[in-house]
């Protein structure tokens, strides 16, 4: 589904990811776990646009896209809910939803012209969908967004990428300061997505929860692939468990 191709990623003259190749499958989710600056959320940045590569090719569902703007992508079908959340504070929950399917369609649909997303479905129905993952947010769309909790902002994160209907779902540390329960509330969520049918990559520094998640896993060191295979192996795998899951 997603192919990267021995992608390299400059800051400067920095090399930040020195030869990435990935094989996303359709379906799975596939978690990127490492340090601090492995390069983890410079892979997630390549995919969706935000940065380019200075060398290798990205293909995904048969295009190649690594010379995409970032809406161009979005279109295509990857959303990406970037680390730190970032949603829009000064927003109300209901209009940070609009710009996440704002983002996909343009000018075109807005629930008061009653204009069709995707698929024909107005941006409304839509919004009813996926409030069946996340009722809480049903609760709160007049509540300004930067007024949410920390584990309520993830979650209108996630909702805002999905109203842009993903085929592929991009998740930069969602765990990151969470309590423990609220990560498992919110990883609930993604399994259930995934199993609708949506591609997820995560990334995380979470390495013990991220591994039991996905399918899949990549360990990332210095801007390589340090090793790659089922998550199951690599929980068991004792490099991982010294370096990444406390020995
Ligand atoms: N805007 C930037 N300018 C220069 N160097 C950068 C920039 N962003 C990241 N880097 C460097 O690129 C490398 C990879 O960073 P990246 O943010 O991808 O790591 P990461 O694995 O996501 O780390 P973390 O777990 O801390 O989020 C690091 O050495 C970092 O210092
Ligand atoms: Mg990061």
């Amino acid at each position: 589904m997603l192919k990267l191709d021995n992608i390299r990623t400059n800051y400067g003259n920095i090399e930040a990811l020195k030869g990435i190749s990935m094989h996303i499958k359709p379906d799975e989710i596939s978690a990127i776990i490492g340090a601090n600056g492995a390069g983890k959320s410079t892979i997630l940045n390549t995919i969706s646009g935000v940065l380019h590569p200075s060398s290798g090719t990205i293909g995904f569902m048969g295009d190649m896209i690594h010379n995409m703007p970032p809406h161009r992508i979005v279109e295509m079908g990857i959303s990406q809910v970037p680390e730190g959340r970032r949603i829009f504070p000064r927003m109300t929950v209901l209009e940070n939803l609009e710009m996440g399917a704002y983002i996909k369609t343009g000018a075109r649909g807005t629930p008061l012209s009653g204009g069709k997303g995707q698929g024909g479905k107005t941006i409304k129905e839509d919004m009813e969908g996926i409030f069946t993952y996340f009722p809480v947010l049903k609760e709160r769309l007049k509540q300004l967004g930067g007024t949410l909790s920390g584990g309520e902002q993830q979650i209108l994160a996630i909702a805002r990428a999905l109203m842009a209907k993903p085929k592929l779902i991009m998740l930069d540390e969602p765990s990151l300061g969470l309590a423990p329960i609220m990560v498992e509330r919110i990883f609930e969520i993604i399994r259930k997505i995934n199993k609708d049918g949506v591609t997820v990559v995560i990334v995380e520094q979470n390495a013990n929860v991220a591994l039991r998640l996905a399918h899949t896993g990549y360990v990332m060191e210095t801007g390589r692939i340090a090793l790659h295979d089922k998550a199951d192996a690599l929980i068991i795998n004792p490099h991982v468990k010294e370096a990444y899951l406390g020995g």
